[in-house]
């Protein structure tokens, strides 16, 4: 074999070792990352039923969970507009925001803008009657 040939293939060995390696190191860190996820209970179902709907504070934003229809919807009350929190008026069954005047429907649906996203949905679980958030946040 010529001197030139093992040079390159010296540097190509190389070039492999070396991408292999940051591939492995990129892979086991995408690997220890880990989702964090909170299961938060917040009431019995047929309780929430009575109320037709609840709102809680979950790190720092308002949560309303609508339970008037069939199934359960909790929606993250910041206006997907400029994240101001909107209100929830019972009497029409929507949220207004107090900001720039959006209005949603009960289901996070945008009746009148600024907006043109619906509120967030924030995941629900029912376990033997009890409900939960399952916060991501
Ligand atoms: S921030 Fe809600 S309408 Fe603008």
């Amino acid at each position: 074999m010529k001197r030139r040939r093992w040079i390159e293939l010296v540097i190509s060995a190389a070039w492999i070792g070396g991408i292999a390696w940051t591939a492995n190191n990129f892979l086991r860190r995408a690997s220890g990352i880990r989702l964090q996820l909170r299961k938060i209970a917040v009431g019995r179902e047929d309780e929430l039923r009575q109320r037709r709907f609840l709102q809680v504070e979950i790190s720092g934003r308002t949560v309303h969970i609508n339970a008037s229809s069939d199934r359960l919807v909790a929606l993250d009350l910041r206006c997907t507009h400029g994240n101001c929190t909107v209100r929830y008026t019972p009497k029409q069954r929507h949220f207004v925001c107090p900001c720039h005047g959006g209005i949603f429907d009960s289901e996070g649906q945008v009746i009148s803008g600024p907006p043109t996203k619906p509120l967030a949905q924030v995941p629900l679980r029912n376990e033997e009657g009890i409900v939960y958030i399952l916060d991501h946040t």
